[in-house]
């Protein structure tokens, strides 16, 4: 290895500052205070699995199974791939721990690390984190519109900008194929116009030309036969009655007849949120109904509706802000003995206030201006042979007899 280059985090990732820390765990916060009283509980599956669980439940012919996962061998010649959504691995855990034969359905939240071999750019990671919901065991309108709804309230509580939502229906997998074939046909008769790409991927999945940013392809597109015109009965009441639901919520949302998802085993209802504060990677969250994944993965016919929302992307476009809050009190150390400045810390935070103590031997001066800098809102100084508490607002010291004075003092200076 040579020695001597700088380390950097790899290409893609990102390190979590501290600024940015507390404002996840904000945004952690709301979407647990939302999602806990809706009857979604928390569900941790792990970040790595086996390879074939994403091979077949995205889906062999998405971008992400060929070529954005990241896979290797174990020790034991095993192929595992780190997550690159949660939706497949949440299935696979309702089945593994017999989640069917509880009360359906079955409502979940999580939060945590997926990665992706993309591009990287600004809003698109190798390794980011998404919030997601998944609600299973029903087909029930009522639960599309519920995961939407709070997909809606979690970017309003987070004060997301300039929020749409698009919404669509891709039927079943039945009508989807008579679809491709009637779409392929189609493409076909003005394959010249098309993309490399797309006309590459027509026979395995044609569907994927409405995600393309080529000029042809665009144009061609215009012009297909839309899926959502092909609906069977039942597909188009159900997506009547998710609409619907959604008006009375007074949610707004455009349908988009050509929205297509990068994973392959949505069925029925798709969405996606995106923000216009958000640049080429406008999508924040998106999702829809999976019913035939979890017989896809070997398990009986069960329903289920979900999303996931990136993370970065919802800061990105939101203004959770949390104030960096300075401590209580600031211990300066002025040469020590009336109690040692440790014992003191330690007797502070146990009576609950916040508290810091100098570390770095600065000068008393010093640690007065770095009480200051941390924004601290009293001073305890400990002398030789003197306690004495500061406020800091008012820059008020008076001595004190012991600690338990102290605390009293503070508790005043504080209130
Ligand atoms: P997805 O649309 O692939 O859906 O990802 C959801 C969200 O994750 C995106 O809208 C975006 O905000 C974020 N995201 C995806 N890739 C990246 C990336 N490379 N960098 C940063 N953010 C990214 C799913 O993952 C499905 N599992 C959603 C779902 C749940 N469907 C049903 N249930």
């Amino acid at each position: 290895m040579a020695a001597g280059g700088k380390l950097q985090a790899p290409r893609g990732t990102f390190d979590v500052l501290p600024e940015d820390g507390r404002r996840r765990s904000q945004l952690r916060a709301l979407s647990e205070e939302l999602f806990e009283p809706a009857g979604y509980g928390p569900v941790d599956t792990p970040i790595f699995e086996a390879t074939e669980l994403f091979a077949r439940g995205v889906g062999e012919t998405t971008d992400i199974v060929q070529k954005e996962m990241f896979t290797f061998e174990d020790q034991g010649g095993r192929s595992l791939t780190l997550r690159p959504e949660g939706t497949a691995g949440v299935c696979r855990a309702y089945m593994e721990h017999g989640m069917h034969k509880q009360p359906q359905p079955v409502k979940l939240w999580y939060w945590g690390p997926f990665f992706r071999h993309e591009a990287p750019q600004a809003g698109r990671y190798r390794q980011f984190n998404q919030v997601g919901v998944e609600a299973i065991g029903s087909d029930d309108p009522s639960l599309d519109a519920e995961v939407i709804l709070l997909l809606s309230e979690l970017l309003t509580r987070a004060g997301a900008q300039g929020v749409r939502l698009r919404l669509g229906s891709l039927g079943t997998p039945e009508t989807r194929r008579e679809y491709s074939d009637e779409l392929r046909d189609y493409l076909r008769s003005r394959e010249a116009e098309l993309s490399d790409e797309v006309r590459a991927r027509l026979d395995a999945n044609p569907l994927r030309a409405f995600d393309s940013d080529h000029p042809g392809t665009i144009a061609v597109v215009k012009d297909a036969p839309k899926l959502l015109d092909r609906l069977n009965e039942e597909d188009a009441a159900h997506f009547a009655e998710v609409r619907a639901l959604l008006d009375e919520a007074g949610r707004d949302y455009e349908i988009d007849a050509a929205l297509v998802r990068g994973l392959d085993y949505y069925t029925r209802t798709v969405f996606e949120f995106t923000s216009d504060a958000l640049g080429a990677q406008s999508g924040v969250g998106g999702g829809g109904r999976y019913d035939g994944l979890i017989s896809q993965l070997g398990g009986p016919h069960i329903p289920g509706v979900g999303w996931a929302a990136g993370i970065e992307r919802i800061l990105m476009v939101s203004d959770v802000e949390v104030p960096g809050v300075g401590p209580d009190v600031y211990v300066v150390r002025d040469g020590g003995g009336a109690v040692t400045e440790f014992k003191a810390l330690g007797a502070l935070r146990e009576a609950g206030f916040t508290a810091q103590m100098e570390q770095a031997g600065r000068s008393v001066k010093g640690q007065f201006k770095q009480a200051d800098r941390l924004g601290a809102k009293s001073v305890l100084v400990v002398g030789a042979d003197t306690l004495s508490v500061r406020d800091m607002n008012t820059g008020d010291q008076r001595e004190v007899p012991d600690i338990a004075e102290a605390l009293a003092a503070l508790k005043e200076v504080l209130a």
